[in-house]
């Protein structure tokens, strides 16, 4: 299954396959990470010895830091797009700002233009005279017209907001992926806009998935931002002027699958293995944490799901996301 429209960068043009055996378990292959020094040899390790009480302590502290490094991640890539997300709310917020002091000019030319009538037929000619009302009457209508445009627009970013974080319920629920991925796509809009069309290509009739929807939406978002970033590369190089992001999602056995395929510059084949990997990043400094797909890959195996990418350099990259339509195993626990 594959989602590119280009021949090109369909599925045999994107052989550099890869999934991890398992991200958390993965070395990190980090700019900042020093790598581990290799005991000497003859050297004895030491494996202190740990009871079960102690095991457990320490399990539970890892799943705390991990759902703190979430959260973390989660706020990051939040506040990178809200820049994004201001701009586009400014906007609407700009003309509908501008048109309200033209209406008020104009609610000011119509009580003139009764009082003058109020004086007689003469006076209340010249002064519809003076106004225009004919373009008056046309402009009003417009400017209202686009004003409830712009509150439209605005509500739904707002909503889309909220959507997108589920502030109102952060646990799991049978939730309707399309809706979710329209509801990133609009958060990232700013991101995608300038450089890449996206294409929907959504499966009428998409059963429901048993989910952390918030959590599944930053898994959309990061790759949904990683495949813009990835054509961003392509233009800045002048490959062309626009790519194309396609967001697929298709039902296989009892699983959904989304796939989320960009015609961006792909992924060098010595990084393919390294990409989830905590702190692994192409980026630079400042651009990327590198925790985006590892955290990505966490999420969905907490899901009992699973992500798989096939990429070329040059070309594009697609992703699957694959995740059972009733949840993981361990859905329950998490
Ligand atoms: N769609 C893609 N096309 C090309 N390269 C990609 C794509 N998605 C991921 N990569 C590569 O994988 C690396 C790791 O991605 P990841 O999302 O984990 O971190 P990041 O995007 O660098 O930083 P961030 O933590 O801000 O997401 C990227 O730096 C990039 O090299
Ligand atoms: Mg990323």
């Amino acid at each position: 299954m594959h989602a590119i429209d280009n021949s090109a960068a369909g599925p045999a043009a994107l052989p550099a396959q890869a999934e991890p055996a398992a991200a958390t378990g993965a070395t990190p292959a980090s700019r900042a990470t020093p790598q581990p020094q290799a005991a000497p040899a003859g050297a004895e390790t030491r494996v202190p010895d740990l009871n079960l009480a102690e095991r457990l302590a320490y399990a539970q502290k890892l799943a705390q830091a991990e759902q703190q490094l979430l959260q973390s991640e989660k706020m990051a890539s939040i506040g990178q797009l809200a820049a994004g997300v201001a701009h586009e709310i400014n906007n609407p917020i700009g003309f509908i700002n501008s048109n309200l002091n033209t209406l008020r000019d104009y609610v000011g030319d119509l009580l003139r233009l009764i009082d003058a009538h109020e004086r007689g037929p003469a006076e209340a000619r010249a002064v519809a005279e003076e106004i225009d009302l004919p373009y008056l009457r046309e402009d009003l209508g417009n400017m209202i017209e686009e004003s409830l445009d712009g509150i439209a627009r605005v509500r739904r970013i707002v909503q889309d907001l909220k959507d997108f974080s589920h502030v109102d319920h952060g646990e799991w629920l049978w939730t309707d992926l399309h809706k979710n991925l329209d509801s990133t796509l609009n958060i990232v809009n700013n991101e995608v806009k300038y450089i890449a069309d996206v294409k929907r290509n959504f499966l009428a009739g998409l059963p429901p998935v048993y989910c952390n929807a918030s959590q599944i939406n930053q898994v959309f978002m990061n790759m949904l931002v990683n495949a813009a970033h990835a054509i961003r590369a392509r233009v800045q190089q002048g490959d062309y002027t626009r790519g194309l992001i396609t967001v697929t999602t298709a039902v296989e056995g009892e699983d959904v699958v989304v796939s989320i395929a960009d015609t961006g510059c792909g992924i060098a084949p010595e990084h393919v293995a390294r990409i989830f990997d905590p702190f692994f990043t192409t980026k630079p400094v400042g651009q990327g944490t590198g925790l985006g797909l590892s955290l990505s890959y966490s999420i969905v195996r907490k899901h009992g799901g699973c992500i798989t990418v096939r990429s070329t350099p040059g070309q594009g990259s697609c992703f699957n996301l694959c995740l059972p339509i009733k949840g993981g195993a361990d859905t329950k626990a998490s």
